[in-house]
């Protein structure tokens, strides 16, 4: 599904001389490599800071605990992505409410968000799902109305662009992933808020060194979630090549969909309003088991993100909703496939698993 080795291959010189000069230097957690990263990271997203952790859904849960989000209080979010955004509300003894998704993007559908918004709703996290932006405009409206901060999950969405604006500097904080896989992926984990907001941002320095301004002297609650100095000497390297492999991403993404025209087969829709940077490259089919299985066969990775939609989830049950609530999410749980997308990827390879896709349908 991905290639981590061959694209680091292509950079090998600068990541070794990166990685053995923090290792040399000594200051492995924290420090200069650390914030210079962060205002890298900050100035490459549109926003004012930047604070590092240690993962994506540490972001998510520290954006939270600066936003004072507790028991009792609710946060509205969609029941298609990764697990992380739902884990995190509850591990805060939040609760999640879901709203559906639309059918054409997988993101979060804002037409329907008003109606489950409550006086204890105390934020809104939408997922800019597989590398494509929410459609943000309707959910700001209803959002600022209602004074309620939007924490933007952009976990798969680092360079996505929603109406010429980076995501992420659009709500009231961004969370960023540099999971090994994602666009700008570590070696290891590692994640990061983003904000303009300077309260939030100097609450959430805190938070991620259990609480502290000053060692040793705690004035809220917080926890350890710090950015490694050698994740973010590399990851300042790999921030050089973004845009190059965004656009890498998206030539892939142009080739598939000529490749599979013509055929029936349902390619990844992109909404007019952004510039989706196809962290996946997701594809839908009716019989999708069947197909998959014969990939398999065939030696085609692929992946199904997500098979089991949160409200369905066993973990998360408190939360959950009967199967046949969210319609349009559970279609997508059955349908989703998405193939291999990165930024080795060549054209003959694309050849044989679009035609490895074909056959399996046809069959
Ligand atoms: C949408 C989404 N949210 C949150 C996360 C959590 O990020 P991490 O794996 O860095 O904790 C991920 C990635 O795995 C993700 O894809």
């Amino acid at each position: 599904m991905v290639d981590v080795v061959g694209q680091y291959k292509k950079i090998k010189k600068e990541i070794d001389d990166a990685a053995l000069k923090v290792i040399e230097s000594g200051q492995y957690i924290l420090g200069k490599e650390v914030s210079e990263f962060e205002n890298e990271i900050a100035q490459y997203v549109g926003v004012k800071y930047a604070i590092g952790c240690a993962s994506g859904t540490d972001a998510l849960m520290v954006a939270m605990m600066a936003l004072g989000i507790g028991p009792g209080d609710e946060v509205v979010t969609t029941p298609f992505t990764f697990a992380a955004t739902t884990e995190t509300i509850v591990l805060l003894g939040a609760k999640p409410i879901y709203v559906d998704i639309d059918p054409a993007t997988y993101n979060i559908d804002p037409s329907k968000m008003e109606a489950v918004i409550t006086k204890n709703t105390k934020a809104i996290i939408p997922v800019h799902l597989y590398g494509q932006s929410v459609d943000m405009d309707p959910l700001v409206r209803v959002a600022n109305y209602r004074g309620i901060p939007i924490i933007e999950d952009m976990c798969q969405a680092i360079g996505a662009e929603y109406k010429g604006k980076m995501v992420g500097g659009i709500g009231t904080m961004g969370c960023i992933s540099f999971f090994p896989s994602k666009n700008l992926g570590a070696f290891g984990d590692a994640g990061m808020v983003v904000t303009n907001d300077v309260l939030l941002a100097e609450k959430l320095r805190m938070i991620v060194v259990h609480g502290s301004r000053v060692r040793y002297k705690h004035e809220i609650i917080g926890v350890n979630s710090r950015l490694d100095a050698l994740q973010a000497a590399l990851l300042h390297i790999k921030l050089q090549y973004l845009d190059q492999w965004t656009h890498a991403r998206r030539s892939a993404a142009s080739v598939y969909n000529r490749l599979f025209a013509g055929s029936g087969i349902e390619v990844p829709f992109e909404a007019s309003f952004g510039k989706h940077v196809y962290h996946q490259y997701t594809i839908r089919l009716k019989n999708r088991d069947k197909v998959a299985h014969a990939l398999i066969e065939k030696k085609v990775p692929y992946g199904v993100y997500y098979p089991i939609p949160l409200h369905l989830q066993e973990a998360y049950s408190a939360a959950g909703k009967p199967k046949g609530t969210f319609p349009v999410t559970e279609k997508a749980a059955d349908e989703v496939l998405s193939l291999p997308m990165h930024t080795e990827l060549d054209e003959e390879q694309q050849k044989y698993i679009v035609q490895s896709v074909l056959e399996a349908v046809k069959n």
